[in-house]
């Protein structure tokens, strides 16, 4: 067929508008004219075949960062450098590298500080700082990537193989755990020793968090999130020599910068407990001496709850030490207590606390309170805090007549004791907090008292446990967990 002038032209036409229709579709913000202005100009979407090499872990005061980059940009590739600010001392960069500053500036442009703006190739290859390139192994990596299941691909640097890691991240736990990888077909979660990580840019930009430091670590967790797999590939990149960092002042200074990074970043994902594959725990958030990990409970829902998370792990496991602190008390001095409310559920549930809980709450009888010297010194304080020879706090609740004991002055993570008293058969108290389960009970589901296992200790709870909890929380309390306050979130509603 034959075109005529005319056609052309008109087909031309069609074909640019396509075109500008197609641009705009691409702009970020179009269509919610977000953005704040300088929206960038339209180009290409990232249909350029390749690889970017990203140099983003390397310390200011030592590093290699010239040297890979010429390594890589010699092959040649396009070199991106991204920091906060930039090195200091400057770092010379080759023909083909550049230096891309993450933290705005209020005299740049916003498209300055976007990475995502500056890497025009399908493929984005995570380079550590101190790692020499070898032609044609990022095309293997890419090959496995676009051939394979996997949706990041890693191959070591230097001589050590790469160990591979399972890892399951529960968001909902704050939890990461790592365990034994590769078991299946050789995916793995997570690998550890340095690696080059290859993944398709489009994966790395559509991250939560795509440039956070250790971005390998940062990397994993959020892939574990989404599911994908990492393919690790034999052949190794070599490690430039000599090892960095040189000195021990300065390997020192590495390493305390790298566990503040780190604690930055799992406050940031999210994560208060690592678990390693070895079995060691890594430990982010509430101490004796930081305050508590959730503000003041409001309608029985703490804040993490609306959020789609149970109890901090941290915050469990302080529970439990003051729990057991305070239950061993009182049975030194001879009170009588018992599991009460959502503890007893717990314990008759999973033998612990409940997982979304976050306080523990006992029952005491009132008339042996005066046996217990830490609620003798708090009446003799008028109420007030008495701290005991372990840190733990005990004082009179603002909210009425009942105790409570903190973990520490710092953190307000606490176990609620309640004084009843029988009357007429039935025990009875003087606060009552309005709470459903919150009501007088026979006596004889205390008489005896039983022990049952709870958060890693044996606590006395009533007999019959299970028809003193219907009594408390209804009928198949004991089956059918819910949260405190299910008219304000019900379990398994959006999380
Ligand atoms: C980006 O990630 C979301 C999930 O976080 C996913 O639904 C979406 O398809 C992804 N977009 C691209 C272009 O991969």
């Amino acid at each position: 067929m034959r075109l005529t002038p005319c056609q052309a032209a008109l087909a031309g036409a069609i074909g640019l508008n396509l075109l500008l229709l197609y641009c705009a579709w691409l702009r970020p913000g179009f269509g919610g004219g977000g953005g704040g202005g300088a929206s960038p100009r339209c180009r290409p979407p990232r249909e350029v075949p390749g690889v970017t090499v990203l140099l983003r872990d390397f310390e200011d005061f030592e590093n290699d960062v010239a040297g890979t980059a010429r390594s890589f940009a010699a092959l040649p590739l396009p070199v991106l450098v991204a920091a906060e600010t930039a090195p200091y001392p400057p770092v010379p960069l080759p023909p083909g590298a550049r230096l891309l500053l993450l933290r705005p500036a209020p005299d740049r442009p916003p498209r300055d500080s976007r990475p995502e703006l500056h890497v025009r190739t399908r493929h984005v290859a995570v380079v550590p700082d101190g790692t020499r390139a070898v032609p044609g192994l990022l095309e293997r990596m890419r090959a496995t990537l676009e051939t394979g299941d996997a949706r990041v691909v890693a191959a070591p640097v230097g001589t050590e193989p790469l160990r591979c890691l399972g890892l399951r991240v529960e968001l909902r736990e704050w939890t990461a755990r790592y365990g034994p990888g590769g078991v299946s077909g050789g995916v793995c979660g997570a690998v550890e020793g340095a690696a080059v990580l290859l993944l398709r840019t489009r994966d790395l930009f559509n991250l939560s968090f795509p440039l956070a430091r250790p971005l390998p670590t940062a990397l994993f967790v959020q892939a574990a999130v989404r599911g994908w797999g990492l393919r690790v590939l034999r052949e190794a990149f070599p490690a430039a020599p000599p090892a960095l960092p040189a000195s021990p002042h300065n390997r020192w200074k590495a390493e305390s910068l790298a566990g503040a990074r780190r604690r930055r970043l799992m406050r940031d994902l999210g994560i208060k407990l690592e678990v390693l594959a070895d079995g060691g725990e890594r430990w982010y958030g509430c101490t004796k001496d930081t305050a508590r990990c959730f503000g003041t409970v409001h309608a029985r829902t703490p804040q993490y709850l609306l959020a789609g998370r149970w109890t901090p792990p941290c915050c469990l496991r302080a529970l439990r030490e003051t729990a057991r602190h305070v239950v061993e008390a009182l049975e030194a001095a001879g009170v009588r207590y018992w599991l009460e409310g959502g503890s007893l559920l717990g314990a008759v549930r999973l033998r612990d606390i409940i997982p979304w809980d976050y306080d523990v709450d006992l029952g005491i009888y009132r008339e042996d309170a005066g046996k217990c010297r830490w609620l003798r010194e708090v009446e003799a304080a008028g109420g007030g805090a008495v701290e005991d020879a372990e840190g733990f706090v005990w004082e009179k609740a603002a909210e009425g007549e009942f105790y409570r004991v903190h973990y520490s002055r710092a953190n307000r993570l606490h176990v609620d004791l309640w004084p009843f008293y029988p009357r007429a058969g039935v025990m009875t108290k003087d606060t009552w907090l309005g709470h459903p389960q919150d009501v007088e009970f026979p006596e004889r589901f205390l008489r005896p008292r039983l022990p049952l296992p709870f958060a890693g200790f044996t606590a006395m709870a009533p007999n019959n446990a299970r028809e003193f909890l219907e009594l408390k929380f209804g009928p198949g309390a004991v089956e059918k967990p819910e949260y405190p306050n299910p008219a304000v979130k019900r379990l398994g509603q959006g999380d």
